[in-house]
């Protein structure tokens, strides 16, 4: 071998070297794999989001575990959501809108069943899916990996399917419910943009502004994005940002705000002004001030079955008037509110519905 050639062995080497820690293009390294040039694997194992066993699911680096104060219920499903962000980027520290991730980042949503809601987390469960929202350049793209009975990996899925869980509640008693796993398309339903594009929803700096356990430490979430320098200009204090309600907490909030948490995420992403659900008038976005469009002494604009001849959406001090609470009441297609995402009335969310609207100084409204 010439000198030359030996030469440019040598430096090969650490050259290959730097390439393969910065690329993690390795199923052994701690890194994500993720182009989003390219197709979707169809295996969630490739993304490597997980260290370890992939059930346990522990991030890897750069997927950071957040949680929300108010979330979606979709049947008791228990969520671990994480951010993907690649390496070099930031988000923009922003309060008026969801967070605007860069090009190359991918939200995590898991779903699954603890055999016990009373246990600890980390007991025995079952993981449904894991939903992704991939940012690629010409926008957001939303997959399903659907969990195999052994949990040991997922699967790509777009048709959608139905699926027999059970557990113990939080109460002890047996519960059960036919698991919904959404098509492509019912992605779309609810993280709409417009009629062709998606957005995230959850990510919004309010409903981030909680501590979370990271490796045994608590610590706020912005704080913990800010420091690790994925979040930029937040401000130095949790304090000085906004903060969404936790919809079950009736030590710390009123039942106005923890009301007004639970519309905006549970519904606030069709009823909103621009959501798909704006033609009905009914505007459920906690940014939205009008309590006509909030629905007091709102007509529906669709009579029929949804309405259950009940006149209003809502009737202040009159929940059982009001087609808000009929429709959460109920679980029929044509009928139900949310319209996708469940099969069981979520009862304890009923009660906060009742209850702020039972509490709302009594009106009767005029009918014109
Ligand atoms: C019934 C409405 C609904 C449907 C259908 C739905 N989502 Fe979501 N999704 C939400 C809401 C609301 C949130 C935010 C609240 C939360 O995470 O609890 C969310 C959160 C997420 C997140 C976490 C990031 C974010 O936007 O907050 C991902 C990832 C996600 N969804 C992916 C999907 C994919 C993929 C599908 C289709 C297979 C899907 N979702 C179908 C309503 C829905
Ligand atoms: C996936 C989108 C979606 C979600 C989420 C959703 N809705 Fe709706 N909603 C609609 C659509 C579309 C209509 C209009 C058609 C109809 O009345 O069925 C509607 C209509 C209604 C109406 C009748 C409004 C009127 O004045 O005509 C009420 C009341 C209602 N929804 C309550 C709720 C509540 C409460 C929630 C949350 C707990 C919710 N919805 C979540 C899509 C949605």
């Amino acid at each position: 071998m010439s000198l030359a050639f030996r030469r440019f062995f040598i430096l090969l080497i650490p050259v290959a070297f730097v390439c393969y820690l910065v690329s993690c293009n390795t199923k052994k390294s701690t890194c994500v794999v993720l182009d989003v040039a390219q197709k979707p694997f169809e295996k969630l194992s490739d993304y490597n989001f997980f260290a370890g066993v992939m059930n346990e699911l522990k991030p890897n680096a750069r997927v950071i575990a957040y949680d929300l104060n108010t979330p979606l219920f979709t049947d008791y499903a228990q969520k671990a959501r994480f951010i993907y962000m690649p390496d070099g980027k930031t988000i923009e520290y922003d309060t008026t809108k969801v967070l605007q991730l860069p090009v190359g980042a991918c939200l995590i949503k898991n779903f699954y069943y603890q055999n016990d809601f009373r246990e600890k987390a980390g007991s025995p469960k079952r993981i449904m899916e894991t939903r992704l929202l991939v940012h690629r350049a010409e926008g957001w793209d939303a997959l399903d990996y659907v969990w195999n009975d052994e949990q040991t990996e997922a699967m790509l899925e777009d048709a959608g399917d139905i699926k027999k869980v059970s557990w113990t509640h939080y109460d002890g008693t047996k519960r059960e419910a036919d698991y919904f796993i959404p098509n492509k398309n019912q992605c779309k339903g609810c993280h709409w943009n417009n009629s062709t594009s998606i957005t995230p929803i959850g990510p919004k700096v309010r409903n981030l502004n909680r501590d979370f356990v990271y490796d045994g430490v608590s610590e706020n979430q912005l704080t913990h994005m800010a420091k690790m320098g994925v979040l930029k200009n937040a401000p130095a204090l949790p304090t000085q940002t906004p903060k969404l309600a936790t919809w079950s907490d009736s030590v710390n909030y009123s039942v106005n705000d923890r009301a007004r948490a639970y519309l905006e995420v549970n519904c606030g992403h069709c009823h909103n002004p621009k959501g798909p659900a704006y033609t009905s008038g009914l505007h459920l976005n906690l940014e939205n001030a009008n309590l006509q469009n909030l629905g007091f002494c709102k007509a529906p604009v669709a009579a029929g079955k949804g309405t259950g001849n009940r006149l209003y959406d809502i009737i202040p001090g009159h929940p059982d008037k009001s087609i808000m609470t009929y429709r959460m009441a109920s679980v029929e297609p044509g009928i139900k509110m949310p319209e996708l995402g469940r099969g069981l009335v979520h009862q304890e969310g009923l009660d906060l519905i009742t209850r702020w609207i039972a509490e709302m100084k009594p009106e009767d409204c005029k009918v014109n």
